[in-house]
């Protein structure tokens, strides 16, 4: 019998990353669980086992380029391989560029920009010394193709992880390793929750109407759920995307076309 390959997934506490993770314990994948909130990752855990599957918890940091080589190490050791890594914590802010502030900059970019770059270079140097292939996909966003007001620096956080997945899809293909990122549109988790309530103190629009504006220009006609981006992802982690790599792929039910 061969062993169930190994998937890690930053950010899989709650949201999408928690979506990402029960989809690959389906699909038959162990899973690492990364994320800096321990008691979220531990419920996830129990989630995935209850599918049958092997659950590896790290807290850590993914801003700290030594906290993610320690998680990618210890999700090897503890469930005996490592295959795709999913770099999917971020953070949103919402601000208009006129009041964005060092601090506040600094902190954005250490998580969405450099913990994706931690990310594809810890997992690119752990499938090498390992002598396989292997899949690293990362979250960018709608965002990350057309700049939205009030969220700008997070727009250009999201348009240089398609810069790095680019770039490390042509650093990392002879090594038979495959980048790729994912766009979504407008998903019902926490962070959307929390734009809307920062726009509506903002523009001064009752909580939930910004996103019923946004939500009323989707084709598709609905916002999306997290589930709607694991089929995505599942499809980026399986052997059916062999021969994709350095796409960012927009899945917003139509709001965005590129
Ligand atoms: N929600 C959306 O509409 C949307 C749209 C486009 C892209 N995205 C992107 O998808 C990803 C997941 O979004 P979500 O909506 O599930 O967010 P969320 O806020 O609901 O969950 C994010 C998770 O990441 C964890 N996290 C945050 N910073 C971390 C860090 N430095 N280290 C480790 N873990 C950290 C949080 O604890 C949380 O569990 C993000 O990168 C986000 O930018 C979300």
């Amino acid at each position: 019998m061969t062993n169930a390959k190994v998937a890690l997934v930053t950010g899989s506490g709650q949201g999408i990353g928690r979506a990402i993770a029960l989809r690959l314990a389906k699909d038959g994948f162990n899973t690492g669980l990364v994320d800096i909130k321990k008691g979220k990752v531990e419920t996830v855990a129990r989630e995935i086992e209850a599918l049958g599957r092997k659950a590896a918890i790290h807290v850590a940091d993914t801003s700290r380029q030594d906290e993610v080589y320690a998680a990618i190490d210890h999700t090897e050791k503890a469930l005996g391989g490592f295959d795709v890594m999913i770099n999917n914590a971020g953070i949103a802010q919402v601000n208009p560029l006129s009041d964005v502030t060092p601090e506040e900059f600094n902190r954005i970019v250490q998580i969405n920009i450099a913990g994706v770059l931690w990310g594809i270079q810890a997992a690119a140097k752990k499938f090498i010394a390992r002598k396989q292939k292997g899949k690293i996909i990362s979250a960018s966003s709608i965002a990350g193709y057309e700049g939205s007001a009030m969220l700008g620096v997070y727009s250009a956080t999201k348009f240089a992880v398609r810069g790095l997945t680019q770039a490390a899809a042509k650093e990392y293909g002879h090594a038979g390793i495959t980048v790729n990122a994912y766009c979504p549109g407008i998903v019902s988790t926490d962070m959307w929750t929390e734009i809307d309530k920062r726009l509506a103190a903002i523009t001064g629009a009752p909580i939930g109407d910004t996103l019923v504006e946004y939500s009323r220009k989707i084709p598709l006609g609905r916002i999306q759920e997290p589930e709607d981006i694991a089929n995505l992802v599942a499809f980026l982690a399986s052997e059916d995307s062999d021969y994709i790599t350095g796409q960012a792929i927009l899945t917003t039910g139509g709001l965005v076309c590129r």
